[in-house]
């Protein structure tokens, strides 16, 4: 199609729209989008608390720590940027109940919406040079049968009480846009028209994603459309100009003015409705039936003086529109956006199947925000939003329940040198799960249980005995805490007395692990004998799809789901190198990272990979950083290596630092694999 149509003069759509609301307050809206499911409350903010597992320091160079610290307090202290994982729903809640009401100034969201089972999200992993597909028992595969397994209505289910909460979110001058696909649009812009109120939508944006897509039955499908509203009647809005096509200005500038030569487009000047005449070189002119002249009668007479208005043959009245101006200005963008394509190569692509290209959200950003403004994305993905907001001087706040989305919007940040931001989580975020599932603590302890394939003990909860192994007892741990060593040995010293005559093994099943969790049980086990031989495992996040269902038959389901050994790390005493004046060198390596039960679909590929790893077993590594001077409270990346994701290169296993002198160090070290599991370790180091 052609791109380029003749314009209208502008008329501030603010004015046109203040119009258009004042008529429709006159009637009152009643049409609604009803489903069967549809929430009849909106959501409230909930009092959780963030928990801040990192924050990144991305500059590479391992110069001056100081300075990283000092930019973090600059940054963080005052509008911390934050990469949050964990459900949308509870992380809105959480900001509203701490105080983000009307504190965002734009909105973008792109939330998944397949309706098929090709869940757009990544499901392949690159171990060295060989990509494998992994096994899916990873939280995002929840997200997606969630969202889809009762279709649109559950999609609506997930998607309304999100958009309430961005209402609120959302400031009074700020805008929302609703990136959403075609088969799915029409429902949510009925949804946003409920939500925001259909006087505060602007614009539907028709973006073309794709230059032909073969449908063999039917026309190419290559567009998704974008929703924006408004909150209130005053919004930002900066209009958005690109150049003009060559064959646009050849075809459309096609008058020359006889006083100075300049080529010009005689462009209308009415617009629709009827209003009065004027007077033209002092002849009254009635407007085209429909329609009124755009300008008052003094404005007319300024530019017929300045000698900017043209009469056709038929003597009608056009404004002169000069090509060299008009160049110089370039073309303002439309509602149908055909020249964004999505790169299929180069540096910007993350392989993240649902990526958005840079430039629409540059385009999104520049044109309904200012620098310093805060966006969020609450549907990050690959992190595209946040990337541009931080190239282009704007706050941000992303959240995705995907680790791997966080994973790849971690590096993505890093590379691109991003100041220093937060990773977060919702402390007590599997409690929350659980509880929105309407699921008391003893039956989750008891589901768990029958889906490891063990039989729930009634006497002792949260313990049950392995159907296949009367000698091993099972524990699954507290959902809001992390296991510690402490509470292992305890567990270990509990299963070796238990019951009068003892276990030979307790299995333990957590959520989570504390820090240095291998380093203290290992310490703390030294030298004691009465204690049952221990095996930690982590629970998978997809049991909670379980958690809704009451009544487990716990053999039946014990295959259906892994319980993946927790990963092993260890790393080697820090080494001193050099010392000069003030400071030391420090280098500090990792000897070894083991993960027990690698989730591979095809199992044939196993031995393959299993025979990398015994070369390298950095390889399994997605990054790891350091914590050279580790508070016990806030882990602070200032080092970090990531793998190449595009050459397959694996991560060095050496870091280096140069420390002052004078102190104790806790250097804390957290290694993050491409499966999404992670594995932390500390070291003291006296520099007294
Ligand atoms: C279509 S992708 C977004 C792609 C992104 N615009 C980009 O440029 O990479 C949708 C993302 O939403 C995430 N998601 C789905 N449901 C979610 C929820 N309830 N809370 C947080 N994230 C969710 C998915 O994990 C996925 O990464």
């Amino acid at each position: 199609m052609s791109s380029e149509f003749p314009q209208t003069p502008d008329f501030t759509v603010q004015e046109e729209r203040l119009q258009y609301g004042a008529e429709k307050k006159k009637q009152r809206d009643t049409a609604r989008l009803i489903w069967a499911s549809k929430p009849r409350k909106e959501p409230s903010p909930k009092d959780l608390d963030f928990q801040t597992a990192e924050i990144v320091v991305p500059n590479k160079a391992t110069g001056d720590l100081r300075s990283f610290f000092e930019a973090e307090k600059k940054e963080i202290d005052t509008q911390p940027n934050r990469l949050i994982w964990g459900d949308n729903l509870l992380v809105m809640q959480a900001l509203l109940a701490q105080g983000y009401e009307g504190q965002i100034d734009l909105i973008y969201i792109d939330p998944p919406f397949n309706t098929g089972e090709n869940f757009n999200f990544p499901n392949e992993v690159t171990i060295g040079d060989q990509t494998f597909e992994k096994e899916m028992p990873m939280s995002e595969r929840l997200a997606y049968t969630d969202t889809w397994d009762r279709g649109i209505d559950s999609f609506l289910d997930m998607l309304y009480p999100r958009l309430q909460l961005m209402k609120k979110l959302l400031a009074n001058d700020g805008s929302i846009y609703v990136h959403i696909g075609p088969n799915i649009s029409h429902y949510v812009k009925i949804i946003m028209d409920e939500v925001f109120g259909n006087v505060n939508f602007l614009n539907e944006i028709v973006w073309q994603r794709t230059g032909a897509h073969n449908d063999a039955t039917k026309f190419g499908v290559v567009h998704d459309s974008i929703f924006i509203y408004s909150k209130s009647n005053s919004w930002n809005y900066y209009p958005v100009y690109i150049s003009h096509s060559e064959e646009h200005i050849n075809t459309r500038f096609n008058e020359i003015d006889e006083d100075t030569g300049r080529r010009f487009f005689a462009g209308p000047i009415t617009a629709p409705g009827s209003g009065p005449s004027r007077i033209f070189r002092g002849k009254l002119i009635a407007p085209p039936k429909g329609r009124h002249w755009s300008y008052t009668q003094e404005k007319i007479d300024e530019l017929e003086a300045k000698n900017l208005l043209y009469f056709s043959k038929t003597d009608t009245p056009y404004l002169k529109q000069y090509m060299d101006e008009y160049l110089e200005k370039g073309r303002r963008v439309q509602s149908i956006w055909t020249d964004i394509l999505p790169s299929k190569t180069g540096n910007e692509i993350l392989g993240y199947p649902t990526q958005k290209p840079e430039k629409l959200l540059e385009r999104i950003i520049k044109a309904s925000s200012n620098e310093g403004n805060l966006i969020a994305d609450f549907f990050c993905g690959s992190g595209t939003t946040a990337a541009v907001a931080e190239k282009l001087g704007r706050r941000w706040i992303t959240t995705d329940l995907s680790k791997t989305a966080i994973q790849v919007t971690r590096a993505r940040l890093v590379n691109q040198n991003a100041a220093p931001f937060q990773i977060q989580n919702l402390g007590n975020y599997q409690r929350q799960l659980i509880y929105m599932r309407d699921v008391k603590l003893k039956e989750m302890y008891n589901i768990i249980l029958k889906l490891y394939g063990a039989a729930p003990r009634e006497d002792m909860q949260g313990f049950g005995i392995k159907q296949d192994d009367k000698s091993t007892l099972v524990f699954v741990c507290e959902p809001d805490r992390p296991m510690t060593g402490r509470k292992a040995i305890d567990l270990a010293k509990q299963a070796y007395l238990a019951d009068g005559k003892g276990y030979k093994k307790i299995v333990i099943l957590a959520w989570d692990y504390e820090l240095d969790f291998d380093n203290d049980f290992e310490r703390l086990k030294a030298n004691k004998k009465e204690i049952a031989s221990c095996e930690f495992k982590v629970i998978p996040s997809d049991v909670l799809k379980y958690l809704r269902k009451t009544g487990v038959n716990g053999g039946s389901l014990a295959d259906k789901i892994t319980f993946y050994q927790k990963p092993y790390l260890r790393m080697g005493e820090p080494n001193v190198r050099q010392r000069y004046g003030d400071t030391v060198d420090v280098q500090i390596k990792m000897e070894q990272y083991v993960v027990l039960d690698i989730p591979l679909k095809d199992e044939e590929k196993r031995p393959e990979i299993e025979k990398m790893l015994a070369k390298n077993f950095a390889a399994l590594i997605d990054y790891w950083t350091v914590d050279w001077d580790y508070d016990g409270e806030v882990f602070r990346s200032t080092w970090q290596a990531m793998r190449d994701r595009k050459k397959g290169e694996p991560v060095p296993v050496v870091a280096d630092a140069s420390l002052k002198k004078g102190k104790k160090y806790t250097i804390a070290v957290r290694v993050v694999d491409v499966f999404g599991n992670d594995a932390s370790v500390t070291k003291e180091l006296n520099l007294r």
